[in-house]
């Protein structure tokens, strides 16, 4: 496994692979990303994986520099995966001057996730297309833990004609439901004994839209209001349409519950796909 730092290192690495896929992150690996690579390894000749803690997705008062920094226990996990090459650069090599031209998403940026953390989607969707230019790959996988950034990115890759296959990864989990995150880390012993109750709560909303329930209001009203109960505080729980997380109309069919909810200082996401059939 090549570790590299420099987009001119990078480049004459993979001049030699014209069939590489690359797995986005910002270190901090768990078992979830180690899943991202097993699904990268069958489908290019090359697996790379990009480390890169980004500060234009954070909002002022977010982690940023508390963002846990891993990189050796990193490296050991991805070259135990089979990961052929980090690609690790520093600030410098990213934004070597001010990022003054920038990726704008449409209305999908300010809702949910986007209303909560404004400017997040704006500094994802900015850095993946950098990446994606600097990598050159012929496929990209994200996981769909993070769903509307999963959203952002393939309507963005649709959108600008970028040759690059977006492949979204089903979300790994714990074996009491919890989506397995970085921020898991934060969880105290008893947080972490309650964490799987986003899910609980999810897939009792599912079931019930699976069961024919349409007033989707009252559901997620009374979702978060369960949360709540239990010393949760939910941002949001929304049932959408995949496509673009708007609020879906009775003829959507595929649909996702999506949510976000603070327990104690550590703010959890989620989600849980349906169609209708
Ligand atoms: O999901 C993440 O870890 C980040 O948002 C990403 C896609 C690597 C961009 O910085």
């Amino acid at each position: 496994m090549d570790v590299i730092h420099s987009v001119t290192e990078l480049r004459a690495r993979l001049a030699r692979e014209p069939n590489n896929v690359v797995v986005p992150t910002m270190g901090n690996l768990h078992e979830g990303h180690v899943k991202l690579v097993d699904n990268a390894k069958p489908r290019g000749a090359c697996t790379v994986v990009s480390i890169f803690v980004n500060r234009m997705q954070f909002g002022p008062k977010e982690d940023f520099e508390k963002y846990p920094r891993t990189f050796l226990a990193d490296c050991e996990k991805l070259k135990a995966a089979g990961c052929n090459v980090v690609f690790a650069p520093t600030e410098q090599e990213i934004y070597p001057e001010p990022q003054t031209f920038a990726v704008e998403p449409p209305e999908i940026q300010h809702i949910l996730d986007g209303a909560v953390r404004p400017g997040h989607f704006r500094g994802v969707a900015t850095v993946v297309l950098k990446l994606f230019n600097m990598v050159q790959p012929k496929a990209a996988i994200f996981g769909k833990k993070d769903y509307q950034q999963c959203i952002v990115l393939r309507n963005m890759v649709r959108q600008l004609a970028l040759p690059i296959e977006i492949i979204l990864a089903e979300t790994v989990r714990a074996e009491d439901g919890l989506a397995l995150s970085s921020r898991n880390g934060y969880l105290s012993a008893s947080e972490r004994k309650e964490a799987p109750q986003l899910f609980k709560v999810l897939t009792a909303a599912r079931d019930e839209v699976a069961a024919g329930k349409r007033d989707y209001q009252r559901i997620e009203l009374e979702s978060m209001a369960r949360l709540a109960g239990r010393g949760w505080k939910p941002d949001y729980i929304a049932i959408r349409r995949q496509s673009d997380l708007q609020e879906p109309d009775l003829n959507d069919r595929d649909l996702v519950i999506v949510a976000a909810a603070r327990l104690g200082v550590t703010r959890l996401i989620d989600n849980l796909e349906l169609s209708i059939r």
